[in-house]
């Protein structure tokens, strides 16, 4: 029997609940192939702000670096929106994923067949889609000094800054082709070379690692235009590598492709051991939604397909990671929707009795 110490973060608005069916998915997991999954909860975001004046502590990061994975729910909501705060929710976030040396942000997109007509794209446009968007995690300008206010000529102003090193790039870079070998062998990597100097680095860098990839194919696109062609041409992108903050942006548009931000997980994952697995931070693409926090109505499937991209790359589990995601896709293909992905007059369950049918196809 395989044990394993995760530690969950669910955070604010739905974070909670959505949070709750990842344990019980564990719990699932373990009953059904025998392994033993030992949760632990902190909090994080506003949560921890109202509670303890910050958006993590610091034994909560310690706790994250001891555990084999962390499971996060989301962060943020109208009570700690506040611009001129300086204590943030998603600082939390920030935190971990520097310290946790978390550099890459796995993004699967895939349109379940089932879920088609949940988009607002056309079904021909649709078909096919599998896309893999690796977004650097830990640098950009996200992380990017100075970011400050200043005064300009008697003005506000603020700057913020965007940095990258040629390390930071090439390892994204390494990972990008790596991944397109298993996949169908092509990599998109996006940046603004025209304007950024960053961007020009980022290029430079991608083209002398190339090489070493001789089987596989790459094309850089500019992220105006890769906004364009991920809604007109998405079956076309197989692996997407990017920064911080175009990953950020494009990988909200490429939800939408799946029909709802509720259906997307995403792995941020550091160095990998030996044995192939790596401490990870498994969240939902989709954020706190205040607006249907606490009426149970929330889609529960991004954070079991999280739950089932922890088992793969954080466990080393990958029966246990497909028995998973084969359960969602049953209860989809079976017709059952929440109300982010419910067609017009279709019923909608609530996040309990989603969840509950997916386990019950993972049990049988
Ligand atoms: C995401 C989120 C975060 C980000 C926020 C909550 C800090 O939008 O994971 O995509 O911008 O990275
Ligand atoms: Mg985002």
């Amino acid at each position: 029997m395989a044990e394993f110490d995760i530690l969950m973060l669910p955070g604010d608005g739905i974070g909670p609940e959505v949070t709750a069916e990842g344990v019980r998915a564990l719990e699932a997991i373990g009953a059904r192939f025998g392994h033993d999954f030992r949760t632990s909860e902190e909090l994080v975001g506003g949560a921890c702000i109202d509670a303890h004046g910050s958006a993590i502590l610091p034994e909560t990061i310690e706790a994250a670096e001891r555990a084999d994975a962390v499971l996060w729910g989301a962060v943020g909501g109208p009570k700690w929106d506040d611009p001129r705060a300086s204590v943030r929710p998603e600082q939390g976030l920030l935190a971990l994923r520097s310290s946790l040396g978390l550099w890459a942000n796995l993004r699967p997109v895939t349109v379940d067949p089932a879920l088609i007509d949940s988009s607002t794209l056309k079904p021909e446009v649709l078909r096919g889609v599998d896309i893999l968007v690796i977004r650097e995690l830990t640098s950009g300008i996200y992380f990017g000094r100075p970011q400050e206010r200043r005064t300009i000529d008697g003005r506000r102003a603020a700057v913020d800054s965007m940095t990258y090193n040629e390390d930071e790039i090439a390892r994204v870079a390494h990972l990008g082709f790596q991944l397109a070998r298993g996949r169908r062998g092509r990599v998109t990597s996006v940046d603004k070379a025209n304007i950024l100097e960053t961007s020009r680095l980022w290029r430079e860098v991608v083209e002398e690692v190339r090489p070493e990839y001789p089987d596989v194919e790459l094309e850089h696109v500019l992220v105006d235009a890769a906004a364009m062609h991920l809604i007109r041409r998405p079956a076309d992108f197989d692996v997407v590598i990017t920064s911080n903050l175009f990953g950020d942006i494009l990988t909200d548009e490429a939800s939408m492709l799946a029909g709802s931000l509720g259906m997307l997980p995403s792995a941020s994952l550091g160095e990998v051991r030996e044995d192939g697995r790596g401490r990870g931070l498994y969240e939902p693409i989709h954020g706190s939604a205040p607006d249907i926090a606490g009426q149970g109505v929330a889609n529960p499937l991004a954070m079991f397909l999280c739950t089932a991209l922890l088992l793969r790359h954080s466990c080393g589990l990958e029966a246990e990671a497909q028995a998973l995601e084969a359960a969602v896709a049953a209860a989809i293909g079976d017709g059952l929707r929440t109300a982010d992905i419910a067609g017009d007059g279709e019923a909608a369950l609530g996040t309990r009795e989603m969840a509950e049918a997916v386990l019950e196809r993972l049990a049988g």
